[in-house]
């Protein structure tokens, strides 16, 4: 590996600096996102769900520790310029910045950085189908659009870029049985997971909105392929 000491020192600061300050938030899931991503050690990572590119600037900042930054991939997917208004209320979501504004927020960093846009069901679909021409992923973000019916989609697509390697984490595991999670949210798909295929973990931080129903607990949840029918396949 060839990073200079002082850049990964600098790095690692900023790194832990915005751990602390998502714990210290009423954001603190984040933490967790960039404390997952050092856990593997991830040099490719796909995000669905772009918008303002802060969460990719630091992902890629976090990987920056661990890797030389010709060595990083950031690939992601979003609506950028397409998103259209109706998008805010159908897809719980927010609006993102253009594909040029995120260009110039993550080109800096000098990693490689692809971003696909349009709708994920068609663009993860064009990617699933020309995955060979991309280094295989490490981490994979969804937090795209939030109706039930868009998480389905995503996950239909992220499944076929898995390999034994790979971490997805879900943002929007809504808990309870009330509000938002009727129409939207991760937690119907992870729940209905087969647990011989895939190991479905909520992550310990879990951050608490006040609501007109009542509380609202979001946290994050991490997934990955269960490889004990792989090791039962060779013993
Ligand atoms: C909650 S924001 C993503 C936040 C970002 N991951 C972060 O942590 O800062 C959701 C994003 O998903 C995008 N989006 C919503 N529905 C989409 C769809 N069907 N296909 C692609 N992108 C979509 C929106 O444009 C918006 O930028």
């Amino acid at each position: 590996m060839n990073i200079k000491v002082s850049d990964a020192l600098g790095l690692e600061k900023i790194y832990w600096d915005r751990v602390c300050n998502y714990l210290a938030s009423n954001t603190k899931r984040y933490a967790e996102l960039l404390l997952q991503l050092r856990e593997r050690k991830a040099k490719v990572i796909l995000e669905i769900g772009v918008y303002s590119g802060q969460r990719a600037k630091e992902m890629i900042e976090a990987a920056k520790i661990d890797h030389k930054a010709e060595d990083i991939w950031y690939l992601g997917f979003d609506l950028f310029e397409m998103f259209e208004p109706e998008i805010l209320e159908k897809e719980f979501s927010k609006v993102p910045k253009t594909s040029q504004e995120i260009y110039d927020i993550l080109a800096p960093t000098g990693v490689n950085v692809c971003l696909f846009k349009g709708y994920s069901q068609e663009t993860l679909k064009e990617f699933v189908s020309k995955k060979h021409l991309y280094p295989s992923i490490d981490y994979i973000f969804i937090d795209g659009g939030h109706a039930l019916d868009t998480i389905k989609s995503d996950w239909e697509y992220v499944k076929e870029l898995m390999t034994y390697d790979t971490t997805v984490i879900f943002d929007d595991y809504y808990h309870g049985t009330h509000g938002e999670n009727d129409k939207f949210g991760a937690d119907h798909l992870v729940e209905n997971l087969p647990s011989d295929e895939f190991v479905a973990e909520c992550l310990n931080v879990t951050d608490s909105f006040a609501k007109d129903f009542g509380k609202l607990d979001i946290s994050l949840v991490k997934v990955t392929i269960n490889n004990q029918n792989n090791i039962k396949g060779i013993s």
